[in-house]
């Protein structure tokens, strides 16, 4: 079993994961020698990991089932789930969780930073139905400033989204105290909590721009 711990007040819900496996693969993808190919694929099995214990807090109900001996009461998920990357970076972390939740839908978000202010810009948005119970993971590896994730929950609050984990692979304190002053009440889960952000915005020591990397670009 991974070891996870609760970072800083024990009454807000971040979640830092120190699973060995998982640390591995955060080091690989800060390794500025990481080529795209090789940065993509270990971010697919960094999100499996991060995907496994952000899913820990998932109610379940009981659920009656006949094995090929006898009759057992086990457990089965209580809520619909939903799955919400941010493009572009997000996509990333699609795979692992819809792996895990295969029957969860799907809703995107597209936000992109201005480099200059560095606040977010929505650019998509396309959402399904999201009622009172439904468990909602909005997945993105950079909490940096915080801005996009903040657009983000903001919208799924309009939305109806009342249960929400955001899920990141590297976050800065600066986007944590932000996203937790803003929405107290989601939980947060992410491999590592950085430094700081440098003058550009930039997680440091971070990973560098995580949709760079994944796509080329
Ligand atoms: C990056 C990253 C986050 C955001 C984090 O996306 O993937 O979405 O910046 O920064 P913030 O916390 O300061 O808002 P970017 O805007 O570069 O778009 P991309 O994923 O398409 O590269």
């Amino acid at each position: 079993m991974s070891k996870s711990k609760r970072s800083t007040d024990p009454a807000q819900k971040v979640y830092v994961i120190n699973h060995p496996l998982l640390q591995d693969r955060l080091t690989r993808l800060r390794n500025k020698n990481t080529s795209t190919a090789e940065f993509r694929f270990t971010l697919e099995e960094a999100g499996l990991l991060l995907a496994a214990e952000a899913t820990r807090h998932l109610p379940t109900r009981s659920v009656r089932i006949q094995t090929p001996l006898a009759s057992h009461k086990g457990v089965c998920l209580a809520h619909p789930t939903v799955l919400v990357p941010v493009l572009r970076a997000g996509l990333s972390l699609l795979p692992a969780f819809q792996r895990l939740l295969p029957s969860a839908a799907i809703g995107y978000i597209g936000l992109a930073r201005n480099e200059t202010t560095l606040a977010p810009e929505a650019y998509y948005q396309k959402l399904p139905k999201i009622t009172l119970n439904t468990q909602v993971f909005l997945l993105d590896p950079m909490l940096a400033t915080g801005g996009s994730s903040q657009a983000a929950l903001d919208l799924l609050r309009k939305h109806g989204a009342h249960c929400i984990t955001l899920v990141c692979l590297v976050a800065a304190p600066e986007g944590l105290k932000k996203i937790i002053e803003s929405h107290p009440d989601i939980s947060i889960y992410t491999a590592a909590i950085d430094q700081k952000l440098n003058p550009r915005g930039f997680i440091t020591p971070g990973l560098g721009d995580a949709g760079d990397r994944l796509f080329g670009t």
